[in-house]
């Protein structure tokens, strides 16, 4: 069985600790250090900024770090991030990072500067929104992406072809593990480009949604989370998974 190994603390310490080279893919959901349009909003503890307080049962999330910083400290922080995930994977090898419309700038920024090749964005559409009077909606999130290198495409029978735009419905606040869970559906769907039997990498695991993902695929999952709280969720869905 493909190897999942989970540890807690601070990714930019934590990651030293991975080997170089190893990793097949990276998927993985920082904190988008967004949830406003000014510095004021973008400070506010993220229960306030993410959920409705006590709608739906929202309110019994606790709030987790590293969503407060400003744009530029944002991208320098994530760059520093990938940079350290790139050295972990393999040539070729894929980074998909999700992103909401606000930091999307910085995190196609961030990808770059860490080095991987930038070669697209990935739409998530979630579905719902919440309606705003005389605007567009903010229906979807985004995976921006890159690669590990050149990645050379290889037209032949049988290859691997994943679309660009995915339509799943976010989770419904009373069966979610995290404020910002991503669905195991879309996970598992980003990870079909990772080969089978090979390992992913989420430096942000939150809940471990993409552990979860990785265990349903049969590939192997390296996951790191500062909270310890949502660390122990992460070991519970995970292990159940398994
Ligand atoms: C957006 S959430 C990920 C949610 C996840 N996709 C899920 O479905 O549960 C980002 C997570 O990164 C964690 N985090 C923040 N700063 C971190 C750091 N420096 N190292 C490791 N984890 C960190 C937060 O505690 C939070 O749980």
């Amino acid at each position: 069985m493909a190897e999942i190994r989970l540890l807690q603390g601070d990714c930019m310490e934590m990651l030293d600790g991975v080997p170089d080279g190893s990793m097949d893919m990276v998927l993985t959901d920082p904190p988008y250090s967004s949830g406003g349009l000014f510095a004021g909003d973008r400070k506010l503890d993220t229960r306030t900024k993410y959920c409705a307080k006590e709608y739906n049962g929202a309110g019994r999330f606790q709030s987790f770090s590293g969503d407060n910083m400003d744009q530029r400290s944002f991208t320098e922080f994530l760059r520093m991030v990938l940079n350290k995930c790139r050295r972990k994977s393999k040539p070729e090898s894929i980074c998909a990072v999700f992103i909401d419309w606000r930091n999307l700038p910085a995190a196609t920024d961030a990808l770059q500067a860490a080095g991987w090749i930038y070669r697209g964005i990935v739409v998530w559409d979630k579905g719902n929104s919440r309606p705003i009077p005389n605007r567009f909606r903010n229906d979807c999130e985004y995976v921006v992406w890159g690669a590990n290198g050149r990645r050379p495409t290889k037209y032949e029978k049988g290859a691997l072809v994943l679309p660009g735009c995915y339509r799943v419905s976010s989770v419904p606040t009373t069966q979610k593990h995290h404020q910002t869970e991503k669905p195991i559906e879309l996970l598992e769907r980003l990870i079909a480009i990772c080969p089978e039997g090979g390992t992913v990498l989420d430096p942000f695991m939150g809940s471990g949604s993409t552990g979860v993902a990785c265990v349903n695929t049969g590939r192997g999952f390296t996951g790191i989370e500062l909270d310890p709280a949502y660390f122990q969720t992460a070991q519970e869905r995970i292990n159940a998974a398994q």
